[in-house]
């Protein structure tokens, strides 16, 4: 199936990424966002990043004027939806709320429009009851920030067709993307999977008192070329959030996760990581 037209939804740090960035590579792009402060701030947002470009000189005015005709900013979710060969829905991380989104559109679209969603944890067989066509849905998740990296992860469940899943890879991959395409639904996808296991890893040895975080950090960076290393990465992140996800399995499964005392100890003293100035490591 051909794709021209595409709405997003979600105008917040994801949506308006995604959005501009499908518009660069020639598509016709709608974003809806429930909240009007969002919907002003992304069009000053697109003012600016636009300017920037052309500032920069990386784009020429008439490009920029291509973009902005391509992108249109809408106050209802008919009006975004209606013609959209693609919707890509990028709010917020409440199933709830998404199944409600989903419903909806499944009474504005038409029964061939592809429905993704672009959630981090949620597979897209979630929401397969809320919409009449699931062979039509599957995820589509972009990595922050949308416009500069390269991943899309595309989800193929078992109610998604294998045409609709092509059609998301050609997608991306026509928008600058490196997709990759994965034929099963699971939990974290490849990348959160891959960098959880690093994590619990780098952990487990620095709980063990084989090394120091920095240590960890040292190796995953000069001999394995990671651009960060998991210590780094979590001072970023926040440590608060590591150990509420910890807490919370700990509480699910009645074990402890590995790594659970080493994060706890740095949670209990106040160290979060960059915000706070301190995690496992101490920033000015
Ligand atoms: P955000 O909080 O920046 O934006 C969410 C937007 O959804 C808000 O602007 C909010 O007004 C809007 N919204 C809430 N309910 C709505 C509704 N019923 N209809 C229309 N709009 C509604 O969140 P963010 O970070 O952009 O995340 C969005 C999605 O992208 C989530 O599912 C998240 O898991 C996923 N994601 C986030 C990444 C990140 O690094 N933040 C990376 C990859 C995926």
């Amino acid at each position: 199936m051909q794709i021209k037209n595409v709405c997003i939804i979600g105008g917040g740090l994801m949506g308006r990424q995604i959005a501009l960035n499908t518009a660069i590579y020639d598509y016709q792009v709608t974003v809806f966002d429930a909240n009007g402060a969002v919907l002003e701030d992304l069009a000053a947002w697109e003012d600016k990043y636009l300017a920037g470009r052309i500032a920069k000189g990386r784009m020429t005015e008439e490009q920029v004027e291509g973009i902005r005709s391509r992108f249109r900013i809408c106050t209802s979710l008919e009006e975004a939806a209606k013609d959209a060969d693609l919707v890509i829905e990028a709010i917020v991380e409440r199933r709830d709320i998404k199944s409600a989104v989903f419903k909806q559109l499944d009474a504005i679209v038409r029964p061939d429009t592809i429905l993704t969603t672009n959630s981090s944890r949620m597979a897209a067989s979630m929401f397969k009851d809320d919409i009449s066509h699931p062979e039509r849905l599957a995820n589509l998740h972009y990595f922050n920030p949308a416009l500069v990296m390269k991943l899309v992860e595309v989800v193929q469940g078992e109610h998604c067709a294998t045409e609709t899943a092509q059609a998301l890879y050609d997608f991306a991959a026509n928008t600058g993307k490196t997709p990759i395409w994965l034929k099963k639904e699971v939990d974290g996808f490849v990348t959160n999977r891959i960098l959880q296991a690093i994590k619990q890893e780098a952990r487990w040895l620095v709980e063990n008192g084989y090394c120091t975080p920095q240590d960890v950090d040292i190796a995953c960076e000069k001999g394995l070329n990671h651009p960060m290393g998991p210590f780094r990465l979590e001072d970023l992140a926040g440590i608060d959030l590591t150990f509420d996800i910890m807490q919370r399995k700990l509480e699910e499964t009645g074990e402890k996760p590995v790594g659970y005392d080493l994060v706890k100890s740095y949670y209990d003293k106040g160290y979060y990581g960059k915000k706070t100035g301190r995690g496992f490591y101490e920033y000015e």
